[in-house]
């Protein structure tokens, strides 16, 4: 048996709640069930924007659960400051643009590779596990050694995308492996995450020394599925 964490991330819970500027659907309450049903971490991403996870959400949930949560930041004085202050178990650095939909690839590590660096030594000292959401290459991961981080985590959309599409993903999956291989030589822990849904997790999960899954549009969408014949059955014994 494979024995892979997942991190089970919540953004999208924040992002239903905020289309109707309502308190619900609670990111919390996902937050306590992702606990009680055996997630090994808690993922937000408290974007620029804050488009789906706020400020108060992250205060409330990092005070309410205990295993570890995992904040994904982008490297800016702003964010940091609110990472040394909260001081979540861990922290995943990643890039960000304001106009993307989501997260559409790994970190540019030479951009302002000084205060990179800086960051990832301040989180550090803080007591943060230090994460950096990064391509899948051999270059990126000699670069993250260098920077002194305790883990990579390698975006996977290219392979799930192709493995969506049914084309075929084998030098994909072997830019993952090689680039798996090397970072687990050098130290650091390896992670994976973006685009993860059944299929995509089953063939990556046979990846050699990927320790840690971050999963949540995929997630959050389907449990929609699982859900909603038991909430229609409620509104029916209600109104009823
Ligand atoms: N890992 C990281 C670093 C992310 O930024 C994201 C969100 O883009 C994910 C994992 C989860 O991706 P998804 O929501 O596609 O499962």
């Amino acid at each position: 048996m494979s024995n892979i964490r997942l991190g089970v991330n919540i953004d999208h819970v924040a992002t239903v709640r905020n289309a109707r500027g309502e308190n619900y659907p609670s990111p919390l309450q996902a937050a306590i069930i992702a606990e009680k049903s055996g997630a090994h971490s808690v993922t937000i991403h408290l974007r620029e924007d804050r488009r789906h996870i706020r400020d108060e959400d992250l205060k409330l949930i990092k005070s309410k659960i205990k295993i570890p949560l995992n904040l994904e930041i982008a490297a800016t004085k702003e964010m940091l400051n609110i990472a040394l202050k909260n001081k979540p178990k861990f922290v995943c650095i990643v890039p960000e643009k304001r106009k993307e939909i989501t997260t559409e690839g790994g970190l540019n590590l030479n951009y302002r590779i000084n205060f990179l660096k800086e960051v990832i030594q301040k989180l550090k000292k803080n007591g943060s596990r230090v994460s950096l959401f990064i391509e899948p290459n051999l270059k990126d991961v000699l670069l993250s050694k260098k920077l002194g981080v305790h883990c990579v985590e390698f975006h996977t959309g290219k392979i799930c995308n192709l493995i969506n599409k049914k084309k075929t993903y084998k030098s994909e999956y072997d830019r993952i492996q090689a680039a798996a291989k090397l970072a687990s030589t050098q130290g650091i822990e390896v992670h994976a995450g973006h685009g993860l849904t059944y299929q995509s997790a089953k063939i990556i999960k046979k990846i050699k020394f990927i320790e840690e899954f971050n999963i949540g549009h995929f997630l959050v969408g389907e449990s929609i599925f699982y859900g909603l014949k038991n909430v229609i059955k409620k509104f029916k014994r209600i109104i009823k």
